[in-house]
């Protein structure tokens, strides 16, 4: 037989394990409703309570999130105005309500519809506040059946009371948590943006702080109807530019017109850019637009700017202060609305040194000049540029080839004259040619195997010297023209000979675009 105060006793050990168990609960995931589920459970299991809501309160509104003995269709219905019922009362006072008998209260709306099946009479409802310093979080409520015989809630409410300042602990932290989640889930929204808007530019790749200064220019200047100079070795990237510029400006929907004024000879120079007449010359047979006309309200790309012929710079300057022109064999004035964007490899202020290039029409074109670094003043690029060209050829391939780490290495110390272009080039033919999955440095070409070119003929020259200069002549021209897109011109002119000279060359040695194994 238990006496008075051992019973006392034992209610004091059931009470504390409970408490210890509940806050190791709420310590024990990140997931704030587990939690409290599991708090419930404890509660109805060591306290002989039968049912429990955790409800919290944002704005003018406590919801039930946690519940125990009631089914999810139930917690929805759970929602109370600060004020509503007893669980909004407890919200909006801040102090505990202990109905003896729910039957007999008024007050107990029963919206969750749970306790349909239990008489109302066997019924007490304690409901406490789950407060933190002098602010209510939410309501913590509990069912208590009782007999007939009168109870008093005093205990209860007292324990119930030390556990809704725990769960005010725990439902204050996943509070902070959440909003520095939030605010950090924004930030990184914010900070992925800005990327994206400053120093990102689809299609260009470039890490490098060289390359990240270009992308900074090109958003500032893309806005404005500014002309823009590029300048950079050929393979640098001068024609993306100039098209990211366009398709960023207000004139994208407009056309993005190229022309390359050294492509073609200079008799025909000035018909292709301003147009002609009908009958304008012998061959004329009807009134044709030029590039400036077509250009209308778009972007004219014109490459290669230095080979400009003098004849032609006069013009040029006139469309760029005036707007306006006339047509090749015409009288009436075209006016037209356009931006220009130039690029050259030539060095400009040498060619204006020279009298070859006016210097009226430098400064027009100069106003704001984007220099394009090569591709070996930034190596830091090599191995994201050939991980980029290796998954756009590997797609246009259906292939998975890799590349081994021994390649990359000789990548990243190769000199890349023909800049990112040779390298698009070179990693196109290795995917294509490639014999198994992984490309390695025997794979490589010759040039990229093998540098530099001296040591690849010493042995030759000693026996025949002619034969050996040849095979260096060609290769070299080989080379040049690879690293060209097979452009004559500008072989010629990255190995300092002129385009004829190219022409003969190529015949002699009989050299076509097709890809070496
Ligand atoms: N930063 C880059 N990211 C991705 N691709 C690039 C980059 N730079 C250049 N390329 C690619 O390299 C090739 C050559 O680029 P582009 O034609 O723009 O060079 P360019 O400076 O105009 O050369 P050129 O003076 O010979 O005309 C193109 O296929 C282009 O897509
Ligand atoms: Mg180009």
């Amino acid at each position: 037989m238990q006496n008075g105060r051992d019973m006392l006793k034992d209610n004091k050990t059931i009470e504390l394990s409970a408490l210890y168990e509940i806050s190791k609960l709420l310590g024990s995931s990140l997931n704030l409703k587990s939690n409290l589920r599991g708090v419930l459970r404890v509660l109805s299991e060591y306290l002989d309570m039968n049912r429990g809501t955790v409800a919290l309160r944002s704005n003018n509104e406590v919801s039930i999130i946690a519940a125990h003995g009631m089914s999810e269709e139930e917690i929805r219905k759970g929602r109370y105005r600060l004020g509503e019922g007893i669980i909004g009362r407890v919200a909006k006072l801040g102090s505990p309500i202990v109905i003896p008998n729910i039957g007999d209260e008024p007050l107990f709306l029963n919206k969750t519809g749970a306790r349909r099946i239990i008489k109302k009479e066997n019924v007490a409802f304690l409901c406490v506040p789950i407060k933190f310093k002098s602010e209510v979080l939410g309501v913590l409520s509990v069912d208590r059946l009782f007999g007939l015989k009168g109870v008093s809630f005093e205990e209860d409410l007292r324990l119930l009371k030390i556990i809704a300042s725990l769960m005010a602990q725990s439902v204050k932290l996943h509070m902070e948590l959440e909003k520095e989640r939030e605010a950090f889930i924004e930030e990184k929204e914010y900070l992925k943006q800005q990327l994206k808007g400053k120093y990102r530019i689809e299609n260009i790749i470039g890490q490098s702080e060289s390359m990240q200064e270009v992308f900074e220019s090109i958003h500032r200047v893309a806005p404005s109807k500014a002309n823009v100079l590029l300048r950079g070795e050929s393979g640098t990237g001068k024609e993306l530019v100039a098209k990211a510029i366009h398709y960023m400006s207000p004139r994208a929907k407009g056309t993005f017109v190229k022309f390359n004024c050294a492509s073609i000879p200079e008799g025909l120079l000035e018909s292709e850019l301003f147009g002609h007449e009908k009958g304008a010359f012998t061959g004329a047979l009807a009134l044709r637009k030029g590039r400036f006309e077509l250009a209308d309200r778009g972007t004219i790309f014109l490459d290669e700017i230095g080979d400009l012929p003098a004849m032609l710079q006069p013009k040029i300057l006139r469309v760029l202060q005036e707007k306006e022109f006339e047509r090749v064999g015409g009288e009436k004035t075209i006016k037209v609305d356009i931006r220009l964007i130039a690029a050259t490899s030539r060095n400009l202020e040498n060619l204006v040194a020279e009298g070859k290039f006016r210097e009226d029409l430098y400064y027009r074109l100069n106003v704001v000049p984007i220099f394009l670094p090569p591709l070996r003043e930034r190596r830091e690029d090599i191995g994201l540029l050939s991980d980029y060209f290796l998954n756009k050829y590997n797609r246009e391939n259906s292939s998975s080839v890799r590349i081994s780490a021994e390649v990359l290495q000789t990548f990243s110390e190769y000199e890349w004259q023909g800049n990112v272009r040779e390298l698009e080039n070179t990693v196109e033919r290795l995917v294509v040619m490639a014999k198994g999955n992984v490309i390695s440095k025997s794979d490589l070409p010759l040039n990229l195997r093998e540098q530099p070119v001296k040591t690849k003929y010493s042995a030759q020259i000693k026996d025949d010297l002619p034969a050996t200069v040849e095979a260096i002549e060609k290769d070299k021209i080989l080379d040049a023209l690879n690293k060209t897109g097979w452009v004559q011109a500008k072989a010629a002119r990255l190995l300092g000979i002129t385009p004829r000279q190219i022409g003969y060359k190529i015949m002699r040695y009989g050299l076509t675009p097709k890809r070496e194994s």
